[in-house]
C-alpha cells in the first residue's frame, strides 16, 4: 500500500492491519482524532478508520509509516443515533461558525429541550429562542433567525413550529400560542381513537391528562346521559361518545373557540347526533339539565367545588356518578375527600339521596411541587 491523504465523502481514513487495529483504534480515540460522522470499514485483512486530522497524527510518536497509511475509501456516514433536541444544538452550532458567529453556552440554554406534537406541528416552550443574545443576534440578521427556526422544524421532522406562552389566566383557558414557521395552527389528531380538533391559538389543550382521557374512555357508558360541565374541545366529551359509548352528552362551554373545536371534533367522529352542546355559564346552563344525568363530568382546575351542587341536581332520580378534578396538596388527599363526600351529602340531602360514597381515586398528575391534579369518582343513589 502506498501513503497519501485522502479526502473521501469529506473524511479521511487511516488504514490499518486488523493485528494491530485495537491498539491504533485506541491511541485515536485517547487523542480525539476519530471522525464520528462516519463508521468504520472492513477491508478483510485491514480496517479503515475514520479519522479528522492526518497531518498532526503522522507526526504522533506512535505513527508508524511502515504499518500504517492514510488511504483512499469511500466511507459510510454513521446514521444520526441523536436525540431532536441533540441535532438542534449540533446544526446550529455549525450553522453559526460557518457564519463565524458566537454560540454561547446560555444560547445553548435557550434551544427546545421539549415540545408538544400535534401531527405536523411542534409547540415549544416560550423560552425558545427567547433571551437577550438571541435577540440581539436576529436583530442584526433576520434571515439567521429564520433559518434556524426551520433547523428546529426539521430536526423535529415538522412542518410548523408554534411558540407556547403562558395559559391566559381567564375563565376560557385561551391559548397565547404563537405561530412561528407556518400560518395555521389548526390541527386535527387521534388519541386512543378518538379524532381531536383544534387551533392550538385559540384553545389550549392538556396533554397532561392523557391518561385520565384514557380512564374516562374505558369506562362503559352504554345507554348513560352524561354532562359534561366544562367541556372545552371534548377532551373528555369526545372519548365518551367514541369508546365509551355514551347514549347522549350534554357539553356545557364558554368560550366560542372551543365550542368550534367541540363541533369539529365530534363531525370528525361522526357522533354529533349524540351530542347537545350548550354555550353559556354552566353556573346557568346546569339548570337546565336538572334530573337528566346518569353521569356529571366536573373537568376544571384548580378547583370545580361551585358546580358539586349543581351536579347533584343533575343526576336522575335513581342516582349515578360524579367525577370530580381537584388540585390538592399530596397530604391534604384524604382530608379533601373526607369534605366532599361531607359537602355532597349535604346537597343529596334534598333530593333525597342516601348513599355518597367514594369509588374511585385518580392521581393523574402533579400539578406543582407538592400538589396533585386528582380526580375522585363519587356514586350517589
Ligand atoms: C381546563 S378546560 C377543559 C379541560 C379539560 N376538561 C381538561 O381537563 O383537559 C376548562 C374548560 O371549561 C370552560 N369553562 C370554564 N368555566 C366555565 C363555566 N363557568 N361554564 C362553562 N364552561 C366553563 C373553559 O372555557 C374551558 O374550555
Amino acid at each position: 500500500m502506498t501513503g497519501g491523504i485522502n479526502h473521501q465523502n469529506g473524511g479521511f481514513s487511516i488504514v490499518v492491519d486488523k493485528s494491530i487495529a485495537s491498539v491504533i483504534h485506541q491511541h485515536l480515540v485517547d487523542g480525539g482524532y476519530i471522525n464520528n460522522d462516519y463508521v468504520i470499514k472492513d477491508l478483510g485483512q485491514h480496517i479503515a478508520i475514520p479519522i479528522t486530522n492526518p497531518g498532526v497524527i503522522r507526526k504522533l510518536d506512535w505513527f508508524d509509516e511502515e504499518k500504517l497509511q492514510f488511504e483512499t475509501i469511500i466511507l459510510e456516514p454513521k446514521k444520526s443515533t441523536n436525540t431532536p433536541a441533540q441535532e438542534i444544538v449540533s446544526k446550529i452550532e455549525k450553522l453559526l461558525v460557518a457564519n463565524s458567529l458566537i454560540f454561547t453556552k446560555e444560547m445553548v440554554n435557550f434551544l427546545p429541550k421539549k415540545w408538544e406534537l400535534f401531527s405536523d406541528l411542534a409547540i415549544v416552550p416560550s423560552d425558545s429562542l427567547d433571551s437577550k443574545e438571541w435577540q440581539d443576534l436576529f436583530s442584526k440578521n433576520e434571515a439567521l433567525s429564520e433559518e434556524i427556526w426551520q433547523i428546529i422544524a426539521d430536526s423535529l421532522k415538522v412542518s410548523r413550529i408554534a411558540r407556547q406562552s403562558e395559559i391566559a389566566n381567564d375563565k376560557l383557558r385561551s391559548s397565547q400560542v404563537k405561530m412561528i414557521v407556518g400560518d395555521s395552527g389548526e390541527v386535527e389528531f387521534v388519541d386512543y381513537g378518538v379524532k381531536f380538533w383544534l387551533d392550538v391559538t385559540k384553545v389550549m389543550f392538556s396533554s397532561g391528562n392523557v391518561t385520565e382521557r384514557h380512564r374516562i374512555g374505558s369506562i362503559d357508558m352504554t345507554g348513560e346521559v352524561v354532562v359534561d360541565a366544562f367541556s372545552g374541545i371534548g377532551y373528555y366529551t369526545l372519548p365518551m361518545l367514541v369508546r365509551s359509548n355514551a347514549k347522549h352528552v350534554y357539553a356545557c362551554e364558554l368560550n366560542p373557540n372551543s365550542i368550534d373545536a367541540l363541533t369539529k371534533g365530534a363531525d370528525l367522529n361522526a357522533v354529533s347526533d349524540r351530542l347537545t352542546i350548550i354555550e353559556g355559564d354552566n353556573q346557568i346552563t346546569l339548570k337546565s339539565l336538572s334530573r337528566m344525568a346518569d353521569r356529571v363530568h366536573l373537568g376544571i382546575l384548580p378547583s370545580s367545588e361551585n358546580t358539586w351542587q349543581l351536579a347533584i341536581d343533575c343526576l336522575k332520580q335513581s342516582g349515578g356518578i360524579i367525577h370530580i378534578h381537584m388540585n390538592v396538596r399530596e397530604n391534604e388527599i384524604s382530608s379533601f375527600v373526607d369534605y366532599c363526600l361531607k359537602q355532597l351529602k349535604q346537597y343529596a340531602v334534598h333530593r333525597e339521596f342516601n348513599v355518597v360514597e367514594l369509588i374511585h381515586l385518580e392521581k393523574v398528575k402533579w400539578y406543582a411541587p407538592h400538589i396533585r391534579h386528582i380526580v375522585i369518582d363519587v356514586s350517589v343513589k
